[in-house]
């Protein structure tokens, strides 16, 4: 096989599991087995094709003069590629369209080579035809956009949009008494660094975005409290309050993601339980974490996505399904103890209206901007993912 033709294969592969089978980008593009130069050019053309998704598409069916669902899949996804490199890559174009010519030969769609061939050249002869770079609101969904531009200032949105098109920093979190090359302090999120060396990560830390480790800096707990994390898979923040010295009881309804996490991380106590029905009595707890499922529209730098899984409706349900989760969540704390709320997305449905009314604030010396009840981080607030964390206290 051609240099480059593999990496541009698993392109496309990848992308057609993340848009037709639910898999996630950061998981692919993480495991790939392939040498590093063929690894970085996989991770750029994968990311890149889902982060302007809608103008390759845009320019796919233009070209091939067929809507994207007329398409065959593979063949929708060897064109997605090649268009994603010819609009943003810096290789020849011919190499890119002799790779693309020989990924679908190589598989099984070979017939449609011709086709996969026309479309590309009649691309490059036709450059001028290319539809410019597009300003950020244009590579998401409107609603979104529509959504955004109704709970913040345009600066903040065009901020967000544009920035959550770029890569996100490598950051991890260090256990107690850990050190290594390769680390800077994430400034204002004690515990959390960025990681810039390659090969294998030094003992003692784990792989989390800052604003995860936020999210287990704000827990207002002393040393042998006893904690609930109430959606705790895969358990990384659980174990972060682990370290901090809190006896933790980690829960989750989803039993495959509580197993790796058991796997992971043995020594807490995991429960399998509906945080709606939860198998505990009222106030047994100091204080509860609930990480709650949303959106994640906060995380779109290393899953772009996310915006293609959830729509205005989803997410008007995911806050109702929080603030019920969070209601329960406040029976299981002893009178003055808390709960933090805290959700890696940026809607207002998810974040401010679903603490509207309690008796919450935004944790203390957190980075980002308070936005009503608590604290909002961000890809354009503090180079994290957006995260959204407020502490609720119960009389
Ligand atoms: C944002 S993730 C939690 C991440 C986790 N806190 C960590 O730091 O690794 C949300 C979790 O909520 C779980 N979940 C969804 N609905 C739930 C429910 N009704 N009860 C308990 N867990 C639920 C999902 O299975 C998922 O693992």
């Amino acid at each position: 096989m051609k240099p480059g033709v593999q990496a541009r294969r698993d392109a496309a592969t990848a992308v057609g599991r993340i848009l037709r089978s639910g898999a996630y980008s950061n998981r692919l593009v993480d495991m790939s087995t392939l040498p590093q130069q063929d690894a970085d050019q996989f991770r750029f053309l994968t990311y890149t094709t889902l982060r302007h998704l809608k103008r390759i598409d845009g320019v796919v069916e233009g070209f091939s003069k067929r809507k994207i669902p007329k398409l065959d899949g593979d063949v929708a996804d060897v064109l997605r590629v090649a268009v994603a490199e010819l609009l943003y890559g810096r290789a020849p174009a011919h190499a890119v369209v002799d790779s693309a010519v020989e990924s679908i030969k190589s598989g099984k769609r070979g017939k449609a080579s011709g086709f996969v061939n026309g479309v590309l050249r009649a691309i490059v002869r036709d450059r001028e035809r290319l539809p410019p770079p597009s300003d950020p609101r244009s590579e998401y969904p409107e609603w979104m956009v529509e959504k955004l531009d109704g709970q913040w200032d345009a600066d903040e949105v065009e901020a967000f949009l544009s920035v959550s098109l770029g890569d996100a920093p490598r950051q991890v979190r260090a256990g107690p008494g850990s050190g290594g090359e390769g680390l800077s302090v994430v400034e204002a999120i004690p515990g959390a660094y960025e990681w810039s060396a390659s090969g294998e990560l030094p003992d003692g830390f784990v792989v989390q975005d800052a604003a995860s480790v936020a999210v287990g800096n704000a827990v207002p707990l002393r040393p042998g409290d006893l904690v609930l994390d109430l959606a705790a898979a895969p358990g990384g923040k659980a174990a972060h309050m682990r370290d901090r010295g809190a006896r933790v009881v980690a829960t989750d309804r989803n039993r495959r993601r509580a197993l790796d996490g058991h796997r992971r991380w043995p020594d807490l106590h995991w429960v399998v339980a509906d945080g709606l029905h939860p198998p505990f009595r009222p106030g047994s707890f100091d204080h509860v974490l609930l990480d709650a499922p949303c959106s994640g529209l906060g995380t779109m730098r290393r899953r772009p996505e996310v915006r293609y899984r959830v729509d205005s409706e989803s997410i008007v349900e995911l806050g109702k399904r929080q603030r019920s989760m969070l209601d329960t969540a406040l029976t299981l704390v002893r009178p003055g103890g808390t709960v933090t709320y805290s959700v890696c997305t940026v809607t207002s449905e998810e974040t401010v209206d679903v603490v509207a009314g309690l008796p919450a604030e935004a944790p203390e010396g957190a980075p980002g901007r308070i936005w009503g009840n608590g604290i909002l981080l961000g890809p354009h607030l503090t180079d994290t993912d957006g995260m959204f964390i407020s502490v609720v206290r119960r009389p």
